[in-house]
Formats: structure tokens, sequence, C-alpha cells
């Protein structure tokens, strides 16, 4: 079965692509991405650093390669992302004058926007804006432009690309606090007049921890402002993430207690692995209408950031599909949840 047949009149199904997705390297993504999915978002080639590398200088060669793969394969995208404060160039860090961080700012939106337009059907406009407790995250953006900056960023946005959907998205925007906020996001754009269609839940959950409530909550409250939502970067983490500060961003050296399943799955967590990604499904169906699309974060096992994240070198289980490709228990699942 295809995830992309069976839940075509729902919603959209996609994945995260990174290098060796859009060039075809990894044989088995090649086969899963056109079979399966109906929209992929790139991984990172339209993040700041890699589009804008030097200032005034775009490169969007990689950009470009995976809008030609996604025309290929008749898939949406999903431009991911034009306003974060992670994996900037260098170069922005070292702006200290703030008219032209400013034309930075304008100037990457408007480009950048422009350039896809058209050829991207959705955007993330602004990415993780928000701290926990539902306030504005302390970001260069924020310290240098002030509140306003989210406004500024949408209504840029619209103008460069007037017919692509324009979404907010966060993590951790479904529990109560940091929703209250992203409610509050909306409501100061649509006050000044922007435009924003709809909110991108990332849904990087963890493995017996898949906060339900919260999310079918959020999606009704969403939805009750008058936007769409997207679950736009879903995994379940089966490893542990409580890791001790030392060992974060550290290559993985052989602490067993953190990577417990070098050699396979149990049978129980990966029944618990289906059974999380099945209870999802029945949520996400059950409010279709509100919900535009249900993106992965990567095609397979062997390739999510999560074997990476935030102990490199680790072996994780996150998605549905395994380290050859092949359909996991979750696949069947999530296909039966229909
Ligand atoms: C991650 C990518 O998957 C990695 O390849 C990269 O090294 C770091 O970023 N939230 C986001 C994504 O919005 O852009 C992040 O992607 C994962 C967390």
């Amino acid at each position: 079965p295809s995830l992309k047949e069976v839940f075509k009149s729902d919603f959209l199904i996609g994945a995260a692509l990174n290098w060796p997705q859009i060039t075809g390297k990894d044989r088995a993504a090649a086969v899963l991405i056109p079979q399966q999915f109906n929209t992929v978002t790139p991984e990172d080639v339209m993040k700041a650093e890699r589009l804008h590398p030097v200032w005034g200088t775009y490169d969007f060669s990689k950009g470009d390669q995976l809008i030609a793969y996604a025309k290929r394969h008749k898939l949406q995208v999903n431009g991911h992302t034009l306003v974060w404060h992670s994996q900037l160039p260098p170069f922005v860090h070292r702006i200290q004058n703030i008219d032209s961080f400013r034309t930075f700012f304008t100037d990457h939106i408007k480009t950048v926007a422009e350039h896809f337009s058209g050829k991207v059907q959705s955007w993330d406009v602004v990415n993780e804006a928000l701290n926990e407790d539902g306030t504005l995250r302390k970001s260069i953006f924020l310290t240098k432009l002030g509140d306003q900056y989210i406004v500024d960023a949408f209504k840029l946005a619209a103008a460069a690309a007037p017919n692509t959907a324009l979404y907010y998205n966060d993590y951790n925007n479904e529990q109560p606090a940091k929703r209250a906020g992203c409610i509050r996001v909306i409501q100061e754009l649509k006050k000044a007049g922007a435009r924003i269609d709809g909110v991108g839940i990332q849904g990087h959950w963890h493995l017996g921890k898949v906060p339900f409530k919260a999310i079918e909550e959020s999606i009704e409250q969403y939805a009750a402002q008058g936007v769409k939502v997207a679950i736009t970067e879903l995994d379940i983490n089966v490893l542990p993430t409580k890791v001790t500060g030392a060992e974060v961003g550290q290559h993985f050296k052989g602490d067993a207690a953190s990577n417990p399943y070098v050699n396979g799955l149990p049978d129980s967590i990966r029944q618990q692995l289906a059974a999380d990604y099945a209870t999802l499904f029945r949520i996400f169906l059950k409010h279709k209408d509100k919900i535009a699309r249900v993106t992965f974060w990567g095609v397979h096992d062997a390739q999510s950031w999560l074997n990476d994240w935030p102990i490199p070198g680790r072996r994780n289980y996150p998605l549905l599909f395994d380290r050859q490709g092949k359909p996991k228990s979750a696949f069947y699942a999530v296909i039966d949840a229909k």
C-alpha cells in the first residue's frame, strides 16, 4: 500500500528530503518517495546558510534541484524556512548596524520568496520564534528588529509570493503555554492586516510520551483561529533524549544507555511505535477537515536526523520505513488507522 493513496481524500503526505534523496543517491528513498508521498520539504537546502552564504550572493542551485525533482515526480513543495535563528550564514551574526540588518532581512525574504514563487505551494515563513512559556524568543531577529519582525516577515512573504500558503512553524506548540503564544502570533498578524494561512506543528515527539490530548486540542484551537494546521516534521524518537550535557553534540562514544538499540529494535518498542503512530493518525483523520498536510522528517530510519541529534552517531528508529526502505509495523498501523 501507499500512504499518499490511502490518505488521498484526507490530507497531503510528505517527507523531508536532503541531498542524497534529492539527487537519487539514496536508492531506498528513490523508490519510496514517488510511491508514498505527494509533497516534500527541503530538510536543509532552503535554509539561509545554504541559499545566502555570502551577503547579497544567493546560491539557488540545490534548491532548484529539489524543485526539479519535485516537478518530475509531481510532488508539492513546502519551502523551509525564511526566518529562523538557526542555520544562518555567519555574516548575519557580524552585522552591527540595525539598518543593515533590516536590509539583510528584507532582501533575504523578498529574494528567496520571489525566486520560489509559483514553485513552492507553502512556506514556513517564520520558524521557532517562541519560548516554551509562549513569549517571543530573544532571537537575533527580535533583538535587532523588535516584536514587529514577525508581521514584517509575513507581509514581505505575501507580497513576494502571493499564491503561496504562509505558515508559522514551531515545535512543542501543541503544549498549552506555547500554543497560547502561537495563537497570539496569529492574532497579531491578523490585526496588522498580514496574511497567515496555517500553523505548522513540527511533531518531533517521543516514544510512549506523545501528547495526544494536547495535539488534538491544538488542532481544534488553531482551526478555530481560521487557519489550517500542518504536521510538518513528524518523527517519534525511540532513544533517550535526556542525555548528560557533556554528551550533547559529542559523537557517540559507547554509553550503551544512550544508544540502547544499536543491534536492532526489540519487539516491544516496535509495537509501541506502531501504536503511537496509529493513535496519532486516528486523531489526524478525525480532524482531516482542519489538516492540510502531514510530513515526516525524513523518508527512512537510516537517514533520519535523529541518528545524529542530540548525540551524533546513534541508531534511531523514528520513521515508518526501516534502513532498507522496507515498511515497518508502524507503516501498516498507520495504513490500518484509515
Ligand atoms: C534539522 C535537519 O534535519 C538537520 O539535517 C540539520 O543538521 C539541522 O536541522 N526543526 C526544524 C528543522 O525546523 O529545520 C530541523 O532540521 C529540525 C528541527
